[in-house]
């Protein structure tokens, strides 16, 4: 009985070794912008968020092919390449600029497969499209899936609370600063296409549910967010 079983085109050292380039090139991208750049204090724009970000999405991203029967490694390498020239090239070519970056190292490093590198090229490129995501292949889908659902749930919370600190506003503007990060939660829901991605989106969304009304549960002067 022959169930075939197919050898992944990538290998742990070599997943770690593209781990290492992309953290490496997020770094040297903040190292060489000008004294003062564009939002430049906010955490999410350092090389450290953008690199956990993208360990987040390849994790989110990676579990959703593996349950809608993407090619698990095509996404993963894709979504850990998608963001690389994020801090370096404007945001509206950065998917493109990184699928260039992807190309030029799967092509010098190994012996990847065209067919493999042109997949995993064609979903960072595609990773910012903003139409319907079924226009694109099921491993781009999953990509932007993933991508979506790291900014919602407890994660996007912190993020939304440390936001406020640098913007110098009070734990007061708690409720408030959440319900954007619910409002986003509702708009992931309404991206993202797929049962897995669905289902993490709707855990997600609880979980900034609970902590708002925690917080107005707690907090005698905390003022529910205004429509
Ligand atoms: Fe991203």
């Amino acid at each position: 009985m022959g169930v075939e079983i197919q050898e992944s085109p990538v290998t742990d050292e070599e997943f770690a070794a593209m781990e290492e380039f992309v953290r490496e090139y997020l770094r040297a991208s903040v190292q060489n912008e000008d004294e003062g750049g564009r939002m430049r204090w906010y955490p999410w724009h350092s090389a450290e968020y953008r690199f956990n970000h993208t360990r987040n999405v390849v994790e989110l991203a990676g579990k959703i092919a593996e349950e809608e029967g993407g090619d698990p490694d095509v996404v993963r390498v894709a979504a850990l390449f998608h963001d690389v020239a994020k801090l370096d090239a404007d945001q509206d070519v950065h998917a493109e600029e990184g699928a260039r970056i992807a190309r030029e190292y799967l092509q010098s490093h190994g012996d990847f497969p065209e067919s493999f590198v042109d997949q995993v090229c064609r979903c960072v490129k595609n990773h910012s499209y903003q139409g319907e995501v079924t226009d694109l292949s099921l491993e781009t889908q999953c990509l932007i899936e993933g991508d979506v659902l790291d900014k919602v749930g407890a994660n996007g919370t912190a993020l939304m609370l440390l936001r406020m600190g640098y913007e110098a506003r009070t734990h007061m503007d708690a409720a408030e600063m959440v319900e954007r990060v619910l409002q986003r939660g509702t708009d992931a829901m309404e991206r993202v296409e797929s049962e897995t991605a669905r289902n993490i989106a709707h855990r997600r969304l609880k979980r900034v549910k609970w902590f708002q009304e925690w917080l107005l549960d707690e907090v005698v002067a905390m003022e529910p967010p205004s429509e």
